[in-house]
């Protein structure tokens, strides 16, 4: 392995590597890279002897297997290399066979229509060891902390989280259903008996666990068939949802901030150097950016910022007045309305975040109206203990709230909404028998993915992106 050999070089020894061609220079120097590291190692090939049939094979993403001595480089930019005694083509990659990837920065569309190659390249075999590192700190942060990872069902026949647009998933013959007398169809008869769909959020589920297990979080796919074409929205996204009995709005809020500063911190200390890459790709791309659409920071600068400074904490109350008196507000520069009871749209977020504060902002206390049936109803009987997390250059990182655990202003409110009672009969029941104030948010995976490695699109920090017209791969 690349990394292991890099890390801890046993010289004069004779090895084997294996990767691909990242670039071959002067008929002399291969840059191989096995995917361990962003790094490469230099490979110096002696033409006269190896083969010139395999020499000519040597092209870009070509892979190889190269056996030689590892000695101490001369040459500037890399500590050893290694000098091949042969060299055996693990598999071909011909441009004039059709081969698309080429040496040269390709654009995003270009390498999402390829994803089957993208992650070849420099940038997104870095965002990818990130993303790996990034899931595998959300559970050491909750491990280390006595919380259980809960698996919570993919598909549900609860439909109440009120949380977008669901994919339905049936097996009835879609064309012809069993229908009941007044014409609707009959899901009595489909697999479950009942109408099911793929789970908007584990939340609910995750509440049952939390209330015997006290500190539990879940981490799996969700999926929303919302038609939003947004840099920020997958159809097929990964949430992670902490549940913790006996918590309130405020340590809700400080769960989230610790959480999200361990996740930047450990990628930090322990991923520079795929961080120091995407830092100046982020750079280059800005560069290309009018002025006054760059960003204020670059990458690592602003993971450092963000893990030393507190976030700003307001109440959603605080928030309108402050957006009223904004200047974008007063140029009517809005697009959407900004008034007490509508919810604050990602303009106005990125205001408070951007310009406003200049950091991660928590607004909480959120009027009841724009906000999910389950959160707690403040004492002002008008807004509830509801947060949402917003992160510079990304928005709404993580959306959450203190639960209603009250019982009959829980049904209160389930009424108030429209949603039948029985529906949620073992819900009212967590309140009903030995209930507990707790509370719990979601976090976006991907969205924090795309906060640490700078990329602009979501769809980039997903292997493969499902959104509206697209489920290739
Ligand atoms: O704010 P949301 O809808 O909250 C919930 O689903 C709650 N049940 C969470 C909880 O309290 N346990 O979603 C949570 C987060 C959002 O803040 C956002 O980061 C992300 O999930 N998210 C999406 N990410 C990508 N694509 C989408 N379509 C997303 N919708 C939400
Ligand atoms: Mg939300």
């Amino acid at each position: 392995e690349i990394a292991k050999v890099l890390a801890q070089p046993a010289l004069d020894d004779t090895i084997t590597v294996m990767g691909w061609v990242r670039a071959f220079r002067g008929n002399r120097f291969i840059a191989l890279n096995d995917g361990s590291t962003p790094h490469t190692l230099q490979i110096v090939l002696d033409a006269e002897k190896i083969d010139e049939t395999i020499i000519k094979k040597i092209k870009f993403h070509a892979c190889l297997s190269i056996t030689g001595q590892l000695v101490a480089s001369q040459g500037a930019g890399q500590a050893v290399e290694i000098l091949a005694e042969s060299i055996e083509v693990l598999g071909e990659c011909n441009p004039e066979d059709g081969y698309m990837m080429q040496p040269k920065v390709q654009t995003m569309e270009f390498l999402r229509t390829n994803a089957h190659f993208r992650m070849r390249t420099n940038t997104f075999s870095s965002v990818f060891r990130l993303r790996h590192a990034i899931a595998f700190a959300v559970h050491k942060f909750y491990n280390d902390r006595g919380f259980f990872y809960i698996h919570t069902p993919i598909i549900t026949g609860s439909d109440a989280e009120g949380a977008g647009e669901m994919f339905h998933v049936t097996t009835l013959d879609t064309n012809s259903p069993p229908r009941l007398e007044d014409g609707s169809v009959d899901y009595t008869q489909d697999f479950f008996g009942k109408a099911t769909n793929l789970t908007v959020s584990g939340q609910l589920q995750g509440e049952i666990a939390a209330l015997a297990l006290g500190k539990i979080y879940t981490f799996g796919p969700t999926f929303r068939a919302e038609n939003s074409n947004t840099p920020r929205h997958l159809a097929e996204f990964w949430m992670i949802e902490p549940e913790v009995a006996f918590n309130d709005i405020v340590d809700n809020m400080d769960l989230a901030e610790e959480f999200t500063k361990y996740l930047i911190n450990y990628c930090l200390e322990n991923h520079l150097a795929d961080l120091e890459l995407l830092d100046k790709r982020l750079a280059e791309e800005q560069n290309a950016l009018p002025k006054d659409k760059r960003r204020a920071m670059g990458l690592i600068e602003q993971l450092r910022f963000v893990v030393d400074n507190a976030f700003e904490r307001i109440t959603y109350t605080e928030a309108v007045e402050i957006l009223m008196k904004s200047k974008p507000y007063k140029e009517k520069k809005f697009e959407f309305p900004v008034e007490w009871g509508s919810d604050l749209q990602s303009e106005h977020e990125r205001y408070l975040v951007e310009k406003e504060f200049k950091k991660p902002v928590i607004v909480r206390n959120y009027p009841k109206e724009i906000k999910a049936f389950y959160m707690r109803l403040n004492d002002d009987d008008k807004t509830v203990a509801a947060m949402d997390v917003l992160f510079p250059g990304i928005g709404e990182v993580i959306g959450g709230s203190q639960r209603e655990d009250r019982h009959d202003l829980l049904v209160e409110r389930i009424k108030a909404i429209g949603i039948a009672e029985e529906e949620l009969w073992w819900y009212l029941q967590l309140r009903k028998f030995g209930g507990a104030p707790h509370a719990g948010f979601g976090l976006g995976f991907e969205r924090m993915v795309q906060f640490i490695t700078g990329m602009s699109n979501i769809r980039d920090v997903i292997a493969f992106p499902r959104t509206p017209g697209n489920a290739e791969f």
